[in-house]
């Protein structure tokens, strides 16, 4: 097996397949949702949580004004509804209207929170930069929204009644398989 070795770094999937999510933002009396597969956990304490998004994004300038937003994660079953607010402009489309996004309240903050998702989280946002064509937001989690049953007695997310989207690039998303493996690091770290 050869493997390649390129400076072509134009196209790079490998780090794929992510959890996708819905973000959320509201400001000015307007609400909406994007899809974002750039997202991650950055610190526990503080709990600060942070997204790449393009300043294109009209979901960018909600966030740039209201200081919040809502980072939301739905089951497989509504991976259509990533695409949907993925492949559509909140410049052009009210979405939640478009594609009938039930909504709960928020506590902490004004971001609308998905009705279907089995977990969320309201961040107000702690830091805004730019890195090349994206900006990375960071936020505090200031409120937890989780489905109880999606969560085993250890707080991991329970496989068997919830199912994640996983996003491969390319418009291709797939799902967890039951299969796991429970590897103790204090273990594997002496050996
Ligand atoms: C699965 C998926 C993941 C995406 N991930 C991101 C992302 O992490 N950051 C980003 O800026 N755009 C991402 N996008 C693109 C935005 O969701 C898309 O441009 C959307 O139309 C923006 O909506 P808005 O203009 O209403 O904010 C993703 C799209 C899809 C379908």
């Amino acid at each position: 097996m050869t493997k390649l070795v390129t400076e072509d770094t134009g196209a790079f999937y490998q780090y794929y397949p992510r959890v996708a999510v819905v973000v959320t933002a509201q400001a000015s009396g307007r609400a909406n949702a994007m899809a974002a597969a750039w997202h991650t956990s950055i610190s526990a304490e503080p709990p600060l949580y942070g997204v790449a998004i393009s300043a294109k994004r009209f979901t960018y300038q909600l966030i740039a004004e209201s200081k919040e937003f809502g980072i939301n994660f739905l089951p497989f079953a509504k991976a259509e509804l990533v695409a949907s607010v993925g492949g559509s402009k909140g410049s052009e489309v009210d979405k939640f209207h478009r594609f009938n996004i039930a909504r709960e309240k928020p506590v902490k903050t004004a971001v609308p929170i998905l009705k279907a998702a089995y977990a969320a989280y309201e961040c107000k946002l702690v830091d805004d930069r730019g890195y090349g064509d994206h900006r990375l937001l960071v936020g505090e989690i200031v409120a937890v929204h989780v489905l109880r049953e999606a969560l085993t007695p250890e707080e991991t997310l329970d496989l068997a009644k919830v199912s994640p989207i996983l996003y491969l690039g390319h418009d291709l998303y797939l799902t967890t398989s039951k299969d796991m493996t429970y590897l103790d690091r204090k273990v594997y770290g002496k050996r």
